[in-house]
Formats: structure tokens, sequence, C-alpha cells
């Protein structure tokens, strides 16, 4: 566990990427507005750690601002980025672009959008062994179509020459993967991988995802609103709420027996027996907007267990046992009950 109370690498585990206290805020005509508050966690090699939330917590924010691909509105105010022991908050622009592939990489929520439309997949595939191994075009063409086989791109040979545009939904996130994969990193960050995939390929992709882990021992910070795909990947979870981590754990343990009152309201509302690719289905109420996050504890107007102190109090995430933490003053009801 990390100052911070998050799931942390056990000594078995070396930790491949450990985030602290990471703050980010967006830029209006207004003023800051934070949208990632204070948010720390850690994954070792060959881990799954889950970022679970509704929409607009800032799961994609605080993956943008690890991998350095924060949108120019948006700003790191804070934190530190821990890859194999080095801050990259603190490296320059230069040795930064250097990690993004080799060390660190990301699968972006949108496949579409992510490729170039007017390059073929396989000149985009081929393009980081040419930046960073120096192939030459030959070899890099080589490597890109073994990755495209690896994948499961069928006639990769043949298809190297096609443009994004000519690839199914299924089979353009298999190509980002690709492309985030090729030179095997040792954290890879996958931002809703399989949303807007049908059932099968989501499950396909993510047997991919668990085997490229199993293989070369890289560490997944995996982003879903999908408790069912959490509960089968993920080693650890931290469900995010407002910005911040309200609570963290082992996916087993937490799921089990939650120690926050938003955790217990996910889950919950999972139907029995539901299927996979179920996506998050609503609480009562909407979460704040950044802009109007009410003081205290910003779940409050919406928890069921909200009382007087919660409205002046900001409850920290503090640890509730080994690897658990939760940021509720009154975890121990959920805990007892
Ligand atoms: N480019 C942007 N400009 C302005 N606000 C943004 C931008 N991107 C995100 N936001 C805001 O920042 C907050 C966090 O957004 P983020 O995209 O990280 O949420 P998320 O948890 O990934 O949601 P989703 O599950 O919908 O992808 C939200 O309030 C969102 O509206
Ligand atoms: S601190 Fe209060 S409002 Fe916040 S989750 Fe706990 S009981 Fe609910
Ligand atoms: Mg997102």
């Amino acid at each position: 566990m990390n100052r911070h109370g998050t799931p942390g690498t056990s000594g078995a585990e070396s930790t491949a990427l450990e985030v602290r206290g990471l703050s980010v805020e967006l830029r209006t005509p207004g003023g800051p507005v934070p949208v990632v508050r204070d948010v720390g966690f850690s994954v070792g090699a060959g881990q799954t750690l889950a970022l679970l939330g509704e929409s607009g917590c800032g799961k994609s924010m605080t993956a943008q601002a690890v991998a350095g691909l924060l949108d120019p509105v948006a700003e790191v105010v804070g934190g530190q980025v821990l890859l194999g022991g080095r801050d990259v908050l603190r490296l320059g622009p230069r040795e930064r672009r250097g990690l993004a592939g080799p060390e660190l990489a990301m699968v972006f929520q949108d496949a579409l959008t992510a490729l170039n439309p007017v390059h073929t997949v396989g000149s985009q595939l081929a393009e980081p062994f040419r930046i960073h191994e120096r192939a030459s075009r030959g070899a890099a063409r080589e490597r890109a179509v073994e990755l495209m086989e690896r994948v499961g791109i069928p006639e990769p040979g043949l298809r190297f020459r096609s443009y994004p545009h000519q690839f199914s939904g299924g089979m353009r996130q298999r190509l980002l993967i690709a492309m985030a994969v090729a030179l095997r990193p040792s954290v890879l960050l996958a931002d809703e991988p399989t949303t807007a995939l049908d059932v099968t390929v989501q499950a396909q992709i993510m047997e991919l995802l668990a085997e490229l882990r199993r293989e070369t021992r890289m560490a997944l910070v995996l982003i879903t609103h999908d408790l069912a795909v959490v509960a089968e990947q993920a080693d650890q979870v931290a469900v995010m709420y407002s910005g911040t981590v309200v609570e963290s754990g082992p996916v087993a343990e937490v799921f089990a027996a939650p120690r926050h009152p938003y955790t217990r309201g996910l889950l919950d509302s999972v139907p029995a027996g539901h299927a996979r690719g179920t996506v998050l289905p609503s609480i009562e109420g909407a979460p704040p907007r950044p802009t109007a996050v009410p003081a205290g504890c910003a779940f409050r107007t919406r928890c069921p267990l909200a009382r007087e102190r919660c409205a002046t109090h900001e409850p920290p995430l503090s640890a509730t046992g080994p690897g658990r933490a939760s940021a509720c003053h009154y975890w121990k009801e959920l805990a007892d009950a």
C-alpha cells in the first residue's frame, strides 16, 4: 500500500507503475477546474489494475496524464508518476517521448480516431520499429506483419496495405492494441478497449490482453465500465468518483465486501447473473459536474449513509485493512453489515 492507501504491489511483484497524488486541472475561461484530484495507485509487473467509475469521473484524464497525452486544455498540477522508479512528470519532452512505446503505451477509447485515416495500417504499425529500433523498411514490415498475425488479423500480408476504414471496429481495436504493444511496453494503459464492440469480440480482445500480459509481464491499467470484465481480468481495482479514488483493493475482496457506499451502489445495481458486457447501471442521481463538486464528501448528494459530518469534512482515502482503502467516514458500517 502506498501513502494514499491505494492498492500496492505485494513484495512478490516488482512495481511497474506507481502514481502518487496525481492532480489535473482543466483550464477554462472561468478559471482552473479540478478534474483529477490526488489520485494514487500502483500496479505490479504482470498485474492488472482496473480503474472503475461512472462516465466523467476522470478515468481517461488520469490515464492521459500518466501517459503524457493530455489534451492542451488540461494540465497536471501535482503528483508523481513513477515508472521503473523514475518520475516521468519531471522528464523533459524529449526524454518523455522516448518512453512512449518501449516503457509506457496507451490504447485509446476511440479506435477510429486514434488511427490515421490517410496512412495504411501497415505503415502505421511499422513506424515504431523504424523509429525506436531503427529497423530497415523490409524488417519493419516483417515485424508489423508478424504483429498483425499475433493480434488475430486474418491475411496480414494482404491487409498490410489496407486503410483503417477498411477494417471492422473489432479489427481496428486489434490494430490499436498491436501498435501499443509493438515494443513490448512494461506498462499498458487501455482506456475502454472493448466498448462499442460486440460481446464475442470483447472477449477475444480481453483474452489477447491477458495473453500479452502473461507472456511479457506487462502491467495493465484497464479502464472500463464493465464490472464483469473487472471481476474476470483485474487483480486490483480503484473505484473513482468525481475525480478521485474512493475505494481500492484486491478485486475479489472489494467486490465481495465493498467499503464505500458508491462501490456498494455500483455492485447492487447489477442484476444477479448479469451478462458479460453489461455496462455500469446508474445509481440514483448523477455525479456532480467538476465545477459544482459539493463541499465535504463529493458522494453525499447520492449517498444513503450521508449525515451531517459528510457535508463539512471531506473523507480522505484511508487504509481499512491490508491492501484496502476507502474514502468514507462510515465504511465500518458497511463492513459490519
Ligand atoms: N477535452 C476536454 N475539455 C473539457 N472537459 C473535458 C475534456 N475531456 C474531459 N473533460 C471533462 O473532464 C472530466 C473527466 O473526464 P474523463 O474523460 O476523464 O472521464 P471518464 O471517467 O473517462 O468518462 P467516460 O467513462 O465517459 O470515458 C469530465 O467532467 C469531462 O467532462
Ligand atoms: S463520507 Fe458520508 S456521504 Fe461520503 S460516502 Fe461516506 S457516508 Fe456517504
Ligand atoms: Mg473516458
